[in-house]
């Protein structure tokens, strides 16, 4: 970590006691570290601990009242490659996801041009809160980074999920997040397609499917995480992401997706399909909305392109492609055959059979198989984790 800026934010959860063996984690692997703490987290450690370890002033207020220095989070924001949240109570986590300014370390957060990372840390009823597991989700969108709190003896004497990451687990993540990213992803262009696609039957209805679309966000998200520039090709869905190295590209059905398609792909470097395209739309598209009239009707429907597909005829010495398959059975054998068809390199498949994988839910089970016979399963995991284990497949293939 030598020569990266870390900057800490520290917020008042009985965890900000193990900051100090993280900050020392970092600065025996030569990283720089700089502090800002909430005045509620003055509580739990002391600032004067925080600065001697870090060998830097710490932050607390936005002016030393004494002599009006202005404590600038422009500045900080500048300055950081990376800023850290750790521990992040469920009062920062809601003004962070709200968009709240009222000391330092908020100011900081809107400010910083890397990228956010957080370690929540709070009892086992507010961590199950849907109020937390929301703001999260919102934080998620907005770019930030989550290690997620682990299990064990809490501070109140109850036991569960909620306790903050241990130190050792916050550095290995900063560790992967500054070095292994650097290493594959700086200056890569990616594509992803996500989402669903509607096909227009008259002005008010169309053919849909039940895809969410976050899969797709989550692999943009982990994408962008490592550095690389992402356009995202996305089918109508509820999500957001906003990140600066992100081209969203909202498309309503598979025409204009393959159009989206078409027009950025010789700048790819990265293609990952996991778009759920309506294999077909109706042949003819009313102007007017449609009168019920007769006790039955006919659709008449014509293919859609295959987007993938298009990819794949159209892949160029260096662009790597990666395609999803959702199979019902003999799913290894007909997931080979698309990988093949469609001169993919690495193929994702899940079942529907998989309780908690698949569409509308937050998690996925997958296994993945490359154009060079490899094959791996993974249990089931949260869609973050998910995206992960496709990415960090993704690099070993590369590589
Ligand atoms: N895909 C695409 N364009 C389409 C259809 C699918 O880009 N018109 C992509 C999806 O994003 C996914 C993969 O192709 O990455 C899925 O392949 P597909 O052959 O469509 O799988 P199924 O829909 O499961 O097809 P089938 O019904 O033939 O099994």
């Amino acid at each position: 970590m030598q020569g990266k800026r870390i900057l800490l934010g520290i917020t008042g959860g009985i965890a900000a006691y193990k900051i100090a063996s993280l900050i020392r984690l970092l600065k025996k692997s030569e990283a720089e570290v700089k502090c800002i703490m909430t005045p509620a987290s003055c509580d739990f450690i002391s600032p004067i601990v925080v600065s001697a370890l870090s060998e830097n002033p710490v932050g607390i207020e936005f002016w030393n009242k004494k002599d009006g220095t202005w404590n600038s989070h422009v500045d900080y924001g500048l300055w950081a490659d990376i800023f850290l949240v750790a521990p992040l109570t469920a009062n920062t986590l809601s003004k962070m996801a709200t968009g709240s300014c009222d000391n330092l370390l908020l100011a900081t957060y809107l400010s910083m041009k890397g990228r956010t990372i957080v370690a929540p840390a709070m009892d086992l009823d507010m961590y199950a809160h849907a109020t937390t597991k929301r703001n999260l989700e919102q934080l998620q969108g907005d770019g930030v980074q989550i290690i997620p709190a682990e299990s064990g003896q809490l501070a109140s004497g109850l036991e569960g999920e909620g306790r903050m990451a241990e130190p050792e687990t916050i550095f290995d993540f900063l560790k992967n997040a500054t070095v292994i990213t650097e290493q594959y992803w700086k200056g890569k262009n990616a594509l992803v397609t996500a989402g669903p696609t509607y096909e227009a039957i008259d002005p008010v209805r169309f053919i849909g499917n039940h895809s969410s679309g976050k899969m797709g966000y989550r692999i943009a998200q982990e994408l962008l995480n490592r550095g690389a520039s992402v356009t995202l090709v996305s089918g109508p869905t509820n999500l957001t992401l906003e990140h600066p190295q992100l081209e969203m590209v909202k498309i309503t059905s598979a025409e204009e997706m393959l159009e989206a398609v078409q027009s950025a792909w010789s700048g790819v470097d990265v293609g990952i399909f996991a778009a759920a395209v309506a294999d077909y739309r109706p042949q003819d598209v009313a102007d007017e909305k449609i009168k019920k009239s007769e006790d039955s009707m006919t659709i008449e429907l014509v293919k859609n392109p295959d987007i993938l597909k298009w990819a794949g005829a159209h892949k160029k010495e260096g662009q790597t492609l990666v395609g999803f398959a959702l199979e019902t059975n003999n799913v290894k054998e007909n997931a080979n055959k698309k990988l093949v068809s469609k001169n993919l390199n690495l193929i994702v498949m899940n079942t529907l059979q998989d309780v908690g994988a698949g569409f509308g839910v937050d998690t996925n089970k997958i296994s993945i198989l490359d154009n060079r016979n490899n094959f791996e399963s993974f249990e089931l995991k949260s869609k973050s984790k998910v995206a992960n284990d496709i990415i960090s497949y993704l690099e070993n293939y590369i590589s």
